[in-house]
């Protein structure tokens, strides 16, 4: 069974809030439009993403090196950010860490752990570096232009302690990076290093069923080519350029009708699972950095989308969800069957507080509190939907990913921008090569010392 999407709640008809049913049935020519925008630029060569679940070619690279490999390394640890993280992070957390914690070496089969650098904090790299042992560890520079500053500056350091150890880089270090494009690509020809390719058609945040998740998947174990007919499944799910039949397409309209013309301009996602609370940073990232743009001069579109887990969130951000401004949509993610349940026992008959927890079970209670809360927002006319997994395994998250990432094409032709570029990140990184010192960005660094400087009687301690 594939995963489900119930949008009843987000329509106005069963919450005060949610899109009318006649603007959401008047929307299908809209949908028809961004559906057939998607497949031309897909035609064209364009949204390699589509594409990944039949690339054999790289599914037979990936499946090689883990099988050469495997047994080799207790620890595999990934230098990366963004896309060429935060997919890798989601898999591993929903498809290991929970079974996995505490347990050693022999517990884990003799598979790696999984560690993800996403971020150029000394204090986490100097932590993990000190912690592996180099002789047994294996280091994947992850990053599809192969120019990435935080990337490039984690390669060195890992680079310069392998060399201390005496350690042969060829068996301690791969690259995950374009074909052909970027500064790793060279390096590894030059030297000898395996390199995996993250084809040239297919972006940071649309990557993760490239090698860049399917490598560090495969390493840990995960069974890649259900993710991947998972995620092709949904490919073919997703085809109809009829709204009713297409569930990205009715996520990406709903989405854009509720923040377009209901001012739901937060679009929260909302897993009750810890085994999917990872997913929820991977989709800020793709919703935000594809949606997120300045669509022509003084023209900002973009929803804001914001993590979530239930029930933790029912403790924190659930009050604002409910009483905040009305400018919210929550979609949760469910799950049918646990991986695991635990039986609340019976305890202190005598305590009603306590009494009328037991026979029932902690899954019982998670569900009942997504059903409960979904409920609640409804009486106050907030619009959720709810994304259903019939499991957690690596079939129903590959059809998850490809779900989300179709939506997001979509929802880019509907808002009517392009999903897959992020000129917005450049001026920042444009400042950061300057002070750097990066030759050619000489310029950028006059610029940002033109800019408006801290005051110091505004500032206060
Ligand atoms: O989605 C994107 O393109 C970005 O968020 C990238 O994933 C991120 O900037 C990292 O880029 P790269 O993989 O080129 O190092």
């Amino acid at each position: 069974m594939t995963l489900m999407l119930d949008y009843t709640f987000m329509l106005a008809d069963a919450v005060s809030g949610g899109v009318a049913p006649e603007a959401f049935a008047a929307a299908q020519g809209s949908f028809a439009a961004a559906h057939a925008a998607v497949a031309a630029r897909h035609a064209s060569g364009e949204l390699g993403f589509f594409d990944l679940p039949r690339r054999r070619d790289l599914v037979a690279q990936v499946l090689e090196y883990a099988a050469r490999v495997r047994g080799t390394y207790r620890d595999v640890v990934l230098l990366g950010i963004g896309g060429s993280a935060l997919g890798p992070l989601a898999l591993r957390n929903a498809l290991c860490a929970p079974q996995w914690n505490g347990l050693d070496d022999a517990g884990r089969g003799g598979l790696p752990r999984l560690h993800v650098l996403d971020n150029v904090d000394p204090l986490t790299i100097a932590a993990v570096l000190d912690r592996v042992q180099l002789a047994d560890a294996l280091f994947l520079v992850v990053s599809k232009s192969g120019g990435t500053a935080e990337t490039m500056a984690q390669y060195p350091v890992v680079r310069a302690r392998l060399e201390g150890a005496g350690l042969p880089l060829a068996n301690h270090l791969v690259f995950v990076t374009d074909p052909e494009k970027g500064a790793l690509r060279p390096i590894a020809n030059a030297e000898g290093l395996t390199a995996l390719d993250i084809p040239a058609n297919v972006g940071g945040r649309f990557s993760v069923l490239s090698p860049v998740g399917t490598l560090p998947a495969a390493l840990l174990g995960i069974d890649i080519e259900s993710l991947l007919a998972g995620a092709g499944d949904m490919v073919h799910r997703c085809a109809s350029s009829d709204l009713a039949r297409n569930p990205a397409g009715v996520f990406a309209t709903l989405q854009w009708l509720a923040d377009t013309s209901g001012g739901k301009h937060v679009h929260v996602l909302m897993p009750y699972a810890d085994p999917l609370r990872e997913m929820a940073a991977w989709f800020v990232q793709l919703w935000a950095e594809s949606l997120g743009k300045e669509r022509g001069a003084g023209d900002h579109v973009g929803p804001t989308p914001v993590p979530a887990l239930g029930a933790t969130d029912q403790h924190s951000q659930v009050q604002l969800f409910m009483e905040g401004s009305r400018d919210k949509t929550v979609t949760f993610l469910a799950v049918e069957t646990p991986a695991r349940d635990v039986r609340i026992p019976g305890a202190h008959a005598d305590v009603p507080d306590l009494a009328y927890l037991g026979g029932h079970s902690l899954w019982e209670l998670l569900n009942i509190e997504r059903r409960a809360t979904a409920g609640a927002l409804a009486t106050r006319g907030r619009p959720s939907m709810t994304i259903t997994l019939p499991q957690v395994d690596p079939w129903h998250l590959g059809a998850l990913m490809m779900f989300l990432e179709i939506a997001t094409a979509y929802a880019g032709a509907l808002y009517g921008v392009n999903a897959f570029d992020q000129p917005g990140v450049e001026l920042g990184k444009r400042y950061t090569y300057g002070m750097m010192g990066r030759p050619g960005f000489e310029g950028a660094r006059g610029e940002f010392a033109k800019l408006p400087q801290s005051n110091p009687a505004r500032i206060i301690g």
